[in-house]
C-alpha cells in the first residue's frame, strides 16, 4: 500500500508543486499525496493541488480559539484522510509538542538554510535569506528534517549546499535555494522516508 501523504502549506506552494511533479515523473513511488491542508484560505498552493486533482482542506488559524483548537482541527482532517506522513512545505505555523508527539518520526519539513544556521523561531521565508546575506556567509542551502517540538530542531534527513553569488538579494537567493536545493531534496527525502517505512 502506498503511504498516504498530507502536505501542509501556507503560501505559493512551489515545494508542493515539486512534490506533485516528482510523483508524476516517478521520483516519488512509495507514497501518494492524498491531501493538501492550508492555514490560509488564499494560498495559491490550494490552486496547485486542485489543478493536480488532490483533495484540499483549509484550517484557518485566525478562526480558531488558540493553538490547541487549531491543532485539534488539523488532526481531525488528517485523521479523516488516514494520513501516514505529513510534509510541511512552506507551512508558516509552529506546531506544539502535543501535535508533533502524535506524529513522531512522521512529519518532515523543508527549511531554506543549512541547519543549524539561520533556523528556529523567527527564521522563515525571506527572513532566512536576509539573515544569511547580512551575516555574510558564502554558502547556504536547504535542509529537510524530521519535526519535533523544537522549531527546526528534529533529526536531519538531507541537506544541499548553494553558493552565494555577487549581487544576490534575498529574493534572488531565495529562488536559487529553491531551484538548486529545496525542489530537489524535498521529493528525494519524501521518497526515502516512505520507502524506509516499508522495511
Ligand atoms: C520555502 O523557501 C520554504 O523552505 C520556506 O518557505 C518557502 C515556501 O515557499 N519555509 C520556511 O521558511 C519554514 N520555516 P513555497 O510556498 O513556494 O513552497
Amino acid at each position: 500500500m502506498l503511504k498516504r501523504i498530507a502536505v501542509l502549506v501556507s503560501g505559493g506552494g512551489t515545494n508542493l508543486q515539486a512534490l506533485i511533479d516528482a510523483q508524476k515523473s516517478g521520483i516519488i513511488t512509495s507514497g501518494a499525496i492524498t491531501l493538501v491542508v492550508s492555514n490560509n484560505p488564499d494560498a495559491y498552493a490550494l490552486e496547485r493541488a486542485k489543478n493536480a486533482g488532490i483533495d484540499t482542506a483549509v484550517v484557518n488559524k485566525k478562526e480558531c480559539i488558540g493553538q490547541a483548537d487549531f491543532e485539534e482541527k488539523l488532526i481531525d482532517v488528517l485523521e479523516k484522510n488516514e494520513t501516514d506522513f505529513i510534509v510541511l512545505a512552506g507551512f508558516m505555523c509552529i506546531l506544539s509538542e502535543n501535535f508533533t508527539s502524535k506524529y513522531s518520526d512522521r512529519i518532515i519539513n523543508v527549511h531554506p538554510s543549512l541547519i543549524p544556521s539561520f533556523c528556529g523561531k523567527g527564521f522563515y521565508g525571506l527572513h532566512v535569506h536576509e539573515a544569511a546575506l547580512s551575516y555574510g556567509v558564502k554558502v547556504t542551502g536547504a535542509t529537510v528534517h524530521f519535526v519535533n517540538e523544537i522549531p527546526d530542531g528534529g533529526k536531519i534527513i538531507m541537506q544541499k549546499a548553494v553558493y552565494i553569488q555577487d549581487g544576490d538579494t534575498p529574493e534572488i537567493l531565495q529562488r536559487r535555494v529553491m531551484e538548486e536545493a529545496e525542489w530537489i531534496i524535498l521529493p528525494q527525502a519524501v521518497e526515502k522516508i516512505c520507502k524506509e517505512s516499508f522495511k
